[in-house]
């Protein structure tokens, strides 16, 4: 199936992965929630073509990536915790807004966990910015262009990095990030290192290197 890019997206992109993670994006299209295979289809049968749609979209990407580290056609299933399941030996990450969908996968050789996160490139409203942001985010709050949506889209990219691993639900006060230390840190006192995408969309990227 061919790839529907965002061209500025794709190049910022680029420049966001470490030494070790591959990360790729598509524009949702329609006819991608047919990309679900049956062992995925079954997690989204309540699912609006909307969400199936978006899904399809992101393993797509997925499919794409894997396939370049080796892994043909490879069914990504939800767990129980909603997480994708990966091949052996693969760690990733997926997400998707209204418009792209976005993957980031890497080996466990090198990476104990990834989480990625996309977000329109918009300023968060001032009653979602008490509620995602804590006290001390909001005093550096001019660190964040976006008003929060950076602050935001690093704490759900931290969160996916980190649940296959604990297992355990955070809320957005539990989670603290350091713009400019590039660091999300867990009331649980784990450290998750973050890269960001700014462009047509905002990306993060939370990963922890083995
Ligand atoms: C996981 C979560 C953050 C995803 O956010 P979202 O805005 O709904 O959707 P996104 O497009 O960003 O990501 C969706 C993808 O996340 C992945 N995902 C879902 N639950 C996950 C989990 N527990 N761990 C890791 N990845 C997960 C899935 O791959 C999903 O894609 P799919 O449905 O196509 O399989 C959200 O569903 C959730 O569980 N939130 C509760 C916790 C939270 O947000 N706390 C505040 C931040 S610390």
């Amino acid at each position: 199936m061919a790839l529907a890019h965002d061209q500025e997206l794709g190049l910022s992109l680029r420049t966001l992965a470490p030494p070790g993670i591959i990360i790729g994006h598509r524009l949702i299209t329609a006819g991608d929630e047919h990309a679900l295979l049956p062992e995925e289809a079954s997690a989204f049968e309540r699912s609006a073509v909307r969400v199936r749609r978006a899904s399809g979209a992101a393993r797509i990407v997925a499919r794409a990536l894997l396939h370049r580290l080796g892994h043909e056609m490879t069914a990504l299933p939800k767990s129980h915790g909603g997480a994708p399941i990966w091949p052996t030996g693969i760690v990733g990450s997926l997400a998707h807004d209204s418009r792209v969908a976005v993957a980031a996968i890497g080996t466990s050789e090198n990476l104990e966990g990834v989480g990625i996160d996309v977000e329109p490139a918009e300023i968060l409203s001032a009653d979602l910015l008490h509620l995602v942001t804590t006290p001390r985010e909001r005093a550096r709050i001019e660190s964040d262009p976006y008003r929060g949506r950076l602050f935001f889209v690093a704490k759900e990219a931290a969160y996916k990095a980190v649940y296959p691993l604990d297992h355990a639900f955070l809320g957005h006060q539990d989670v603290e990030i350091d713009l400019t230390a590039q660091e999300a840190t867990l009331r649980s006192g784990r450290v998750v290192k973050l890269r960001f995408c700014i462009s047509t969309h905002l990306v993060a990227l939370a990963f922890l290197p083995s």
